[in-house]
């Protein structure tokens, strides 16, 4: 099935040929808008006067939110976030007003007449600030099995600690932008860079007060979202919407980059607390963790980031008694939002820094205590909310990578460099992924398609995912091609659009190639049933010989045959024609719900999970201790995609994924000041993964023969997963610190470890060394 086929554009994407939204031609009756939003973390606005700026030449309308004609609220799940501000602000980069001109500078004219007067009130810009003034964004979450409290205290050790997981910013390369082009009375058609179409679509239609019918959403492509369009490409397209529907002309908003990383949400910083039970070898007995997440101003997506966190901490690893509690906070920053993993790198990083710590405190081999905490294939093999781990890919998949990367060869070399070395220490890590697939909201977890079938036997795929670079529609063209057996120059897929396939999910959850590619299947089969049955019943009235049955058709090399009777066949191209002549309906709609899946949110208990995804990495990190620059020299990755759709793909996003957890998990610091002002809104202040901080030597491989049963030809999603894979560069930066003392002393370490995070822990582990004291934040190794 044409397993490595080019993504569909990448020659447009590298030519330049690619149309984004910004390079959409329009009449010449298209207006700038612009997005006037507040500089303050909290303030009560006292009164505004827009009177000047309407009067700006070139300025067509300046919009507050009483000039909403529809409802102010643009919250997807819980509606606490208005559209534009009311009496207050609640984070700096929150919109109080709309700006569309003729021109960007009449836009920035008529911006510096705006008279907005505030009165500055007391923000809240840490979780630890939101704790201590117990600023809650809704009631905590809990999980529980078995007794982790009396587990603990029966434990031979324990370790308690808290982690601090940081912020980061999406940084897809086309900021957030939305063209809004008014249709006749009510219509409008939107153009939107959005993961969630019929999501914008619906806040539009509230926003304006008019019928979900009259607008339509169309998405051709995204130049990345990485979870930051699933909810907050709303706003921009909300607000176009609004300056559209007041001028009756076309409206484009593109964030310029610093106005979207001050005004958009990031992925939710956490600051985690654990206390964890376990025996000699390092097993984990019980476990208590109580994770904190700064959701920001308003809701967003934080509950089911919270929830997607706490369903995995326990990452590969069982743990027989367990509890866990999950708080969201409220705090006058941007709302925080979905990112890449969602929840589950915040999730994870305690677990694999809990292992770590077991390890260390053992003096054992932490890739070894990762084995011995595995989840077992037949027993130890349920989660902490009662889900099997089914077709557990971990046992097969360490063996086969602790031989291809030479791991145990390795840790011997690097042990003997550090011996040597003085001023660079050399450090590796093994960490394993267990990712569930599924949105956790259950209802979510189905798609739509709309395939077509013209009469010069081409065919028109339409399905309610998004493309945003990930190979999506790639993947979905050879998904229709192969079901109907053509070639892929037969199918086109169309840009994603509200009118073809309505009430779709965000693509999102990793999920977009299992549900929509089930609902392509699905309106091809359809659409094969018909052909097949109409095909036989025309063989058999032209030539009385055989009988052909409409199950004996099959469908291959762009021929259709009768497979008992193979001289009955016809090329896809002259079926089609003859079979419209023969007046069949050669379009179809497919629909697809995961099955067998549903848990109870509440108790924390069930099946949220279709199936996990595994992976694997082994990084190997060389350090300067004077500087704490690093470089990573070695990563091996093994990841489980089941059969892969497109092989291509998917490695590209099994290395991509890596790279920007790596981000995460280093250089990526998002800082605010103490008036909640993001300091860190360009790329000079901001450092994302450049060329030069991929590893050196990058061996990526995907598991072989191991199908996932129940899935598009037996695949699996690749999307999210492997982020999480770059915390073993994140605990190899640790091993290689924990060198510095001769790993006699564990390293304090938080995350990102960026170059000042090494240094200072590095200090702090010289330092105790020095007077042979242990950190006073580092918990007693009880016994
Ligand atoms: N993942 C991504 N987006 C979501 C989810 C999820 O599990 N649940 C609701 N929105
Ligand atoms: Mo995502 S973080 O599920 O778009």
């Amino acid at each position: 099935m044409n397993r490595a086929v080019p993504h569909e554009s990448a020659a447009k994407h590298v030519t330049g040929e690619a149309v984004y939204i910004d390079d959409m031609l329009v009449n010449e009756q298209l207006l700038v808008g612009k997005v006037v939003y507040s500089p303050h973390a909290h303030a009560r606005i006292v009164s505004f006067d827009l009177e000047e700026a309407r009067n700006t030449p070139g300025v067509h309308a300046v919009l507050s939110y009483r000039d909403i004609p529809g409802h102010n609220q643009m919250g997807p799940v819980v509606k606490d976030e208005v559209c534009l501000a009311e009496h207050e602000v609640v984070c700096v980069g929150q919109a109080v007003v709309l700006i569309a001109a003729e021109t960007d500078e009449q836009c920035r004219e008529a911006e510096r007449k705006i008279k907005v007067q505030y009165e500055v009130l007391e923000p809240i810009l840490t979780i630890e600030q939101a704790i201590s003034a117990a600023s809650l964004l809704g009631p905590p979450a809990n999980m529980k099995r078995g007794e982790p409290d009396s587990s603990i205290r029966t434990s031979p050790h324990t370790i308690k600690g808290e982690l601090h997981t940081g912020a980061q910013e999406h940084w897809y390369l086309e900021s957030q932008v939305c063209l809004c082009v008014p249709g006749e009375h009510k219509e409008m058609n939107v153009f939107s860079s959005t993961q969630h179409p019929s999501e914008t679509q619906s806040l539009i239609a509230e926003v304006l007060g008019v019928g979900k019918n009259e607008v339509v959403v169309e998405v051709r492509r995204m130049g990345g979202a990485f979870g930051g369009k699933e909810t907050q490409g709303n706003h921009t397209a909300c607000w176009a919407a609004l300056l559209c529907n007041a001028t009756n002309r076309p409206v484009k908003i593109r964030l310029f980059r610093d106005d979207d990383m001050i005004m958009t949400g990031k992925r939710h910083r956490f600051l985690s607390n654990y206390e964890v039970g376990y025996d000699d070898e390092g097993r984990i007995l019980a476990a208590n963790f109580d994770l904190h997440s700064d959701g920001g101003c308003a809701t967003d997506l934080s509950f089911a980031i919270m929830q997607r966190a706490m369903l995995h901490v326990d990452n590969a690893y069982y743990i027989p008694d367990c509890s866990v509690s999950g708080t969201v906070y409220k705090t006058n920053l941007p709302s925080n939002t979905a990112f890449r993993g969602f929840g589950g790198p915040q999730g994870m990083a305690v677990i694999e820094q809990v292992i770590d710590r077991i390890a260390r405190a053992l003096h054992k081999d932490p890739a070894e205590v990762r084995h011995t905490n595995f989840y077992g294939m037949k027993d130890r093999n349920v989660t902490h909310y009662g889900q099997e781990v089914e077709n557990n890919r971990l046992f097969m998949m360490y063996d086969q990578i602790m031989k291809s990367s030479e791991y145990l060869q390795r840790c011997k070399a690097i042990a003997a460099f550090n011996q040597e070395s003085e001023f660079f220490k050399k450090g590796i890590a093994l960490t394993p992924v267990k990712f569930g697939i599924s949105f956790t909201t259950s209802f979510l977890n189905q798609a739509g398609a709309l395939v077509l079938i013209y009469k010069d036997g081409t065919i028109l795929v339409n399905h309610g995912g998004t493309e945003m670079g990930q190979g999506l529609h790639t993947k979905m063209q050879q998904v229709a091609a192969s079901e109907f057996g053509v070639s892929l120059d037969r199918v086109k897929v169309n840009a994603t659009n509200t009118s073809k396939v309505p009430n779709t999910s965000a693509t999102a959850a990793s999920a977009g190639a299992d549900l929509n590619g089930m609902a392509v299947k699905n309106a091809v089969d359809i659409l094969k049933g018909r052909i097949a049955e109409n095909l036989a019943q025309y063989w058999n009235e032209r030539d009385r010989l055989v009988t052909t049955r409409r199950d004996d058709i099959v469908f291959e090399n762009n021929t259709i045959t009768d497979s008992h009777y193979p001289k009955r066949n016809i090329s896809f191209a002259d079926a089609i024609p003859l079979l419209y002549l023969r007046q069949v309906q050669l379009s179809a709609s497919g629909f697809y719900k995961t099955p067998n899946i549903g848990w109870d949110k509440d108790k924390g208990w069930g099946k949220p999970f279709h199936y996990f995804a595994f992976g694997m990495a082994v990084t190997e990190v060389n350090l300067d201790i004077l500087t704490g620059h690093h470089n990573i020299i070695r990563t091996d990755i093994l990841h489980d995609v089941g059969d892969s759709l497109n092989a291509g793909i998917d490695i590209g996003q099994v290395e991509g994924g890596y790279i920007q957890g790596l981000g995460w998990v280093t250089t990526e610091e998002v800082k605010w000041d103490g008036e909640g002002n993001l300091m860190t809104h360009s790329p000079d202040t901001y450092k994302i993964p450049g060329v030069q901080d991929i590893p050196k030597d990058f061996r990526t491989e995907l598991l072989q023969n191991a199908p996932n049963p129940n899935t598009i030809r037996r695949s699996k999603a690749v999307a999210e997963p492997p982020l999480m894979l770059a915390l073993s560069a994140w605990l190899a930066i640790k091993d290689a610190v924990s060198a510095v003392g001769n790993h006699e002393l564990e390293p304090e370490f938080s995350l990102p470890a960026t170059n000042e995070v090494i240094l200072l822990s590095i200090e702090d582990l010289k330092r105790r060394k020095a007077e042979k004291t242990p950190a006073a934040t580092t918990p007693e190794f009880a016994k």
